[in-house]
């Protein structure tokens, strides 16, 4: 019961990573804000941390959206009164190359997953501030590592906005040390929520996963809750500015 007293807000916690990391830190006591672009799923997220016994309030926000996130902040302080932690978990990848990225992949690629949580940082680390204290997690990937060319080609803007979070993880990790906020990141390898349209029933997918993962298989959403709720919780009370992979072995090649 690592969160027992503590507010957890979740971007993209309708789906994937972000929906199993609200059932696992709301199992350990946890109270959760499940945030998402689309309401309803985050409204289901948020109706099964109740039905496991855990407490969740859900609120859309597009985390592109300033006055979204303000609203968001209102909310997650007039529900539980206070947040203690921060995830960001939402993100969007389109397949696209050099040659066929066009200026609206561009734009919801890095304003989703750079400028998003740029601005959930902005809201919402004077909130955890007041709060005495805590723990952020960003979401980046080991394409902020190495090359992942799934397809035909690589992603450059995707792999650009995650090295991007990368770098804010650490940089930002100088400035909210002093207010006792730690904040890292995870790298996951590749995880079957069928995130960006990915298939992880297909030969392919399969394919891919056994031939770069050590473990030769994909993640599960909820194995990447584990290393969240670790780096949320003060097991991890010295670290800061790190990335951990969570890759099931992938940038050990
Ligand atoms: N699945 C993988 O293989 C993998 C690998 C490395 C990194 N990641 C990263 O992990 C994070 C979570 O991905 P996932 O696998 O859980 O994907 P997912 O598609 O299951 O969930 C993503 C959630 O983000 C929400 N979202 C999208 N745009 C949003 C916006 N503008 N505002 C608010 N919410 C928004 C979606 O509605 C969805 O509920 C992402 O940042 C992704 O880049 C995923």
């Amino acid at each position: 019961m690592r969160f027992t007293d503590t507010v957890t807000v979740i971007t993209g916690a309708g789906a994937g990573m972000g929906r199993a990391t609200a059932l696992r830190l709301a199992a350990e006591g946890g109270k959760i804000m499940c945030l998402d672009l689309s309401a309803e799923s985050a409204a289901e997220t948020a109706e099964l941390v109740r039905a496991a016994g855990g407490a969740a309030e859900s609120f859309r926000c597009d985390v592109r959206d300033r006055a979204a996130i303000e609203a968001a902040r209102d909310y997650a302080i007039k529900s539980f009164g206070a947040v203690h932690n921060l995830v960001n978990s939402a993100g969007a990848l389109t397949m696209q190359g050099l040659a066929d990225t066009d200026d609206a992949g561009w734009n919801l690629v890095m304003d989703v997953n750079v400028k998003g949580v740029f601005l959930m940082l902005q809201a919402f680390v004077p909130e955890i501030e007041r709060a005495g204290g805590g723990s952020i997690v960003n979401i980046t990937s080991i394409e902020a590592e190495v090359v992942v060319a799934s397809g035909e080609n690589t992603q450059p803007h995707y792999a650009c906005s995650k090295g991007a979070v990368k770098t804010m993880t650490r940089t930002l990790a100088h400035d909210l040390g002093r207010k006792n906020i730690r904040i890292n990141a995870i790298a996951p390898g590749l995880i079957a929520t069928g995130f960006g349209g990915s298939n992880p029933g297909s030969e392919r997918y399969q394919q891919y996963v056994h031939e770069h993962s050590a473990l030769r298989r994909a993640g599960q959403a909820d194995e990447i809750a584990g290393a969240i709720a670790f780096l949320l919780s003060k097991d991890a009370s010295y670290v800061t500015g790190a990335q951990l992979p969570v890759d099931g072995g992938w940038l050990i090649y």
